[in-house]
């Protein structure tokens, strides 16, 4: 069976043809050695040359000239100049300046050349294999992105879709309830109002996917306005308290209010303290809840925090709560409610406002959500 050729030597002496020849009989892989440098072009197009090795003094062309010539066509072939005394210098500025991988003096050693070519034949393999797994890294990547976007274009889409129809529903189903079309009795009343409630529950979850997909592809801008923070936590906060009062929860806040007027998005902050007041609410049985405020100038920012005397978290789940549809309980098990974008939605905003948000929790005692949000400008620009 013919070896597949793979190292190429060229050399204008017949004799050192002959010897590598012979050298390299008993090799796995084949050689071509020639005198004739467009014969040895001819093999390069045609075999798959891993390796060439020139003689650089050469009455057709020098070594080192052939060898650029090889780097320009075939840039991962390892390139070895075969070179004798006087020609060291040449052969040193070669490797210095990338053009050839190694060179050998002659004559040669035998070993030291058989070693010189398989080490040239792995080298070749190695870099040959990387590049093709980059390519195909690159390749994959590529097409998770693409798809990535089709999902997040879906995503936007329908959810959009979805909108109209059930403005439809819940306009029709009020229309019902509030007995504007005729007298319902008080059991078609309660069905109705389920359904009511479920077209609301549906309509928050449309809205938060739809807000969140716009966030993660920047086509959400913030609308910053400076303004009081204070202000606004206690709107939210007294709000609220209606909700944690009917379920023996109290609610507090404790507010560091040195510095209040701040640039934020107020209806997104809005939004973010929504969610961190509804969860210390949802997961908290006894006790209550308290949002503090601290200010810290000297590091240009405040820091808002909501705590809860609540069930807690546990280390190994503090990490999953940010992302997307995490819930610590399984849906069927959490009789709370949620679908679990809540704390992914409220990172995305506090991120564009150029702060952060984080949880300090203990199983059993209870959690605190705090964000910062700078007191000067110091947003992601969109
Ligand atoms: N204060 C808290 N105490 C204990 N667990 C919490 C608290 N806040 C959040 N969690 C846990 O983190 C999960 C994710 O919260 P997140 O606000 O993202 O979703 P959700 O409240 O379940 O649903 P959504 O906010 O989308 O209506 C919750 O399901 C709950 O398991
Ligand atoms: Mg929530």
């Amino acid at each position: 069976m013919s070896k597949e050729i793979q190292v190429l030597f060229l050399d204008d002496e017949e004799s050192i043809i002959d010897g590598v020849q012979r050298l390299f009989m008993r090799e796995a892989f084949g050689i071509l050695a020639t005198t004739s440098p467009d014969k040895a072009r001819e093999a390069l197009a045609k075999e798959k040359i891993k390796v060439v090795v020139s003689d650089q003094r050469m009455p057709e062309i020098a070594g080192v000239k052939f060898l650029r010539e090889v780097k320009e066509k075939y840039p991962d072939v390892v390139k070895i100049l075969f070179t004798g005394y006087t020609d060291f210098s040449a052969a040193e500025e070669a490797i210095n300046i990338g053009e050839v991988y190694r060179f050998i003096s002659k004559p040669w050693k035998t070993a030291e050349l058989l070693s010189t070519i398989r080490q040239s034949i792995e080298h070749y393999d190695l870099v040959t294999r990387d590049k093709a797994h980059k390519e195909e890294l690159e390749l994959a990547n590529k097409r998770l992105k693409a798809m990535y976007e089709m999902q997040k274009e879906f995503t936007s889409t329908v959810s959009h879709e979805l909108r109209t129809p059930l403005a439809s529903i819940k306009t029709a189903i009020d229309l019902v309830i509030k007995k504007m079309v005729g007298e319902i009795n008080p059991e078609q009343e309660e069905i109705l109002g389920r359904a009511r409630n479920n077209v609301d529950r549906l309509k928050r979850l449309i809205d938060d996917i739809l807000d969140l997909t716009k966030m993660e592809s920047g086509k959400l801008q913030m609308n910053f306005m400076t303004d009081d923070i204070h202000r606004v936590i206690q709107e939210v906060a007294e709000a609220q308290k209606d909700v944690a009062h009917s379920r023996g929860l109290y609610l507090k806040t404790e507010l560091d209010n040195q510095i209040s007027k701040i640039p934020f998005d107020s209806d997104r902050i809005i939004q973010v303290l929504n969610n961190l007041l509804g969860n210390a609410i949802k997961f908290t049985k006894q006790g209550g809840i308290t949002v503090k405020t601290q200010n810290k100038p000297a590091e240009n920012h405040i820091v808002v925090s909501v705590h809860d005397t609540g069930k807690g978290i546990t280390e190994a789940d503090l990490s999953k709560l940010f992302h997307k549809f995490q819930q610590i309980e399984s849906p069927e098990k959490n009789e709370e409610g949620g679908t679990g974008l809540g704390l992914a939605i409220c990172k995305e905003i506090v991120t564009m406002h150029g702060g952060k948000i984080w949880v300090e929790s203990k199983p059993g005692e209870g959690s605190a959500f705090n964000f910062i949000l700078p007191i000067q400008e110091r947003r992601i620009p969109v």
